[in-house]
């Protein structure tokens, strides 16, 4: 599954995995938009810089991305403004146009080539009955100080009730973008390593040790900006967030798009913005979210989206199918800061929601202050050391079902599938004797059998039928069919059964 954006650069070959014990001032784990970035202003400021990659640059969460950079996180304000005041919800605003500004900045200081556009966003309703939750909206941002307008007409072939549009608002390409960071931190001196696997952070004195492929990196500060905090203890992160699965289409709609970028208030969330292939302008397609690891709404998301397409545009052409995960926090803001009163010099930036161009950004910020010992306004709100589970105790009480099930419960239960009912290209679990498998035949009949559990904390993986995919409904891993793992908190792969020994 590759993204348009993954297909528009040339993935960095010359860079090495870890073979060596080295020092450094700044290692930082993940070469995702918040590492690479944090890895551009650090270099930039003369730190000594080591970035550990498990796989290469930008091939995960940034890779997938619909790379909108807004402020306009969905109706998102009002939210902000009852759940933590109006102060907060201003500085959520302000650091978040901020973020924009300094992307752009970037980009045209550093004369990037990443098919940079503004564009407006607009949050839009179809139904008479979700205006009283734009008009809330609008009046929240107007409240804060933001600039927004109310509009009832989209330049797309669909007919609205009524919006909430930001102006000056961007759109990029996420990957172009990301490797020129990357080119340009290197040349300053920073040093990426890629296919490396980082298992572990421990204090050494005043200092830390990474440790990774068998190999330490020693370094006064860390910085963890992989997918998913990957380690269990210290920082619980994964009591206090969840990971959500989306799907995305990229579409030649034989017709000249108008511009903007657009998001449903309501379900079916669909997301729209265009993007440049080949010269030429096309249009994406998200939509399709759930909780990952549960079961899909959907049965065929990409068919869906396809169709939505096709509604649109009759005589469109499919270009890109691709999904995208990401970590959300329990109360929708991010956790940014000191990983754990334990580890005081160890930082973390995740839960983005979905907005990680701009609150990436907003991240690497406050992380960088830090560092260079700079107060930084916006620090305090984002604090990853909060731990308030009754902002949403609805989905902290899911989670800790959801955990309860996966770990135990589910595990006792008789499969329900049998080895004959599941068809070609699909999968599920069945029992043998006292153990669960997990099989996938593919399209030929050919069967992958795997152990279906997960190598986190031992919840009992489902089967996705969109992706062919092992999802964890607890914390959110996730492994292709062969059991290798893609997403995190896991990182290590699935067992794999000969079912000749049965
Ligand atoms: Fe935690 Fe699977 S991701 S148990």
């Amino acid at each position: 599954m590759d993204s348009l954006w993954l297909d528009s650069v040339n993935k960095f070959d010359n860079l090495s995995s870890l073979n060596e014990d080295i020092e450094a001032d700044i290692c930082i784990v993940g070469a995702g938009i918040l590492g690479v970035t944090s890895a551009y202003y650090l270099s930039k400021l003369g730190y000594k810089t080591v970035v550990l990659e498990k796989d290469n640059i930008a091939t995960k969460t940034t890779a997938f991305t619909t790379g909108k950079i807004t402020s306009q996180h969905g109706l998102f304000y009002s939210y902000l403004i009852k759940t933590f005041g109006a102060n907060f919800a201003k500085d959520y605003l302000n650091s978040n146009e901020k973020a924009i500004e300094n992307i752009v900045n970037i980009i045209e200081d550093e004369k990037i080539n990443c098919d940079l556009e503004l564009q407006n966003n607009y949050v839009y309703t179809m139904s008479a009955s979700g205006l009283p939750a734009i008009e809330e909206e609008i009046s929240a941002v107007q409240s804060l100080g933001g600039a927004c307008e109310f509009t009832t007409t989209t330049s797309f072939p669909f007919k609205i009730k009524g919006a909430v549009c930001f102006k000056n608002q961007a759109q990029f390409n996420p990957l172009k973008y990301v490797h020129a960071l990357c080119q340009k931190s290197i040349d300053r001196g920073a040093i990426f390593y890629v296919n490396t696997v980082a298992n572990n952070i421990e204090k050494y004195g005043e200092l830390y040790q990474t440790f990774a492929n068998n190999h330490i990196v020693t370094s006064k500060y860390v910085i963890v900006a992989s997918h998913y905090p990957f380690m269990k203890l210290p920082g619980l992160y994964f009591s206090k967030m969840y990971q959500s699965t989306s799907y995305i289409i990229a579409i030649d709609p034989k017709k000249t798009l108008p511009s903007g970028m657009y998001i449903c208030s309501e379900k079916p969330y669909f997301s729209f913005r265009t993007a440049m292939f080949n010269g030429k302008r096309i249009l994406l397609i998200g939509g399709f979210e759930h909780k990952t690891g549960q079961p899909v709404f959907y049965k065929d998301s990409y068919g869906a989206l396809e169709n939505e397409a096709k509604r649109l545009y009759p005589d469109c052409e499919i270009l890109y199918k691709w999904s995208t995960e990401d970590c959300i926090s329990l109360d929708k803001v991010p956790y940014i800061g000191s990983y754990s009163p334990s580890l005081p010099n160890v930082f973390v930036g995740t839960g983005f929601k979905k907005w990680g161009m701009s609150l990436s950004n907003v991240a690497a910020n406050i992380i960088v202050d830090a560092i260079r010992n700079v107060d930084n306004k916006y620090a305090g709100d984002y604090s990853s050391l909060r731990f308030d589970v009754f902002k949403n105790f609805k989905e902290f009480k899911n989670m800790m079902v959801q955990s309860a099930n996966s770990l135990i419960f589910n595990k006792l239960k008789p499969s329900e599938k049998d080895f004959e009912r599941i068809k070609n290209n699909s999968g599920g679990i069945i029992q043998i004797n006292k153990d669960k498998v997990g099989i996938y035949k593919d399209s030929n009949g050919k069967v992958f059998a795997v152990k279906p559990v997960c190598t986190h904390l031992g919840c009992l993986l489902s089967w996705n039928d969109v992706d062919k995919t092992w999802d964890c409904p607890c914390h959110g891993s996730r492994y292709d069919f062969t059991g290798k793992n893609l997403y995190n908190p896991a990182f290590n792969d699935l067992e794999t059964y000969d079912l000749n020994e049965y």
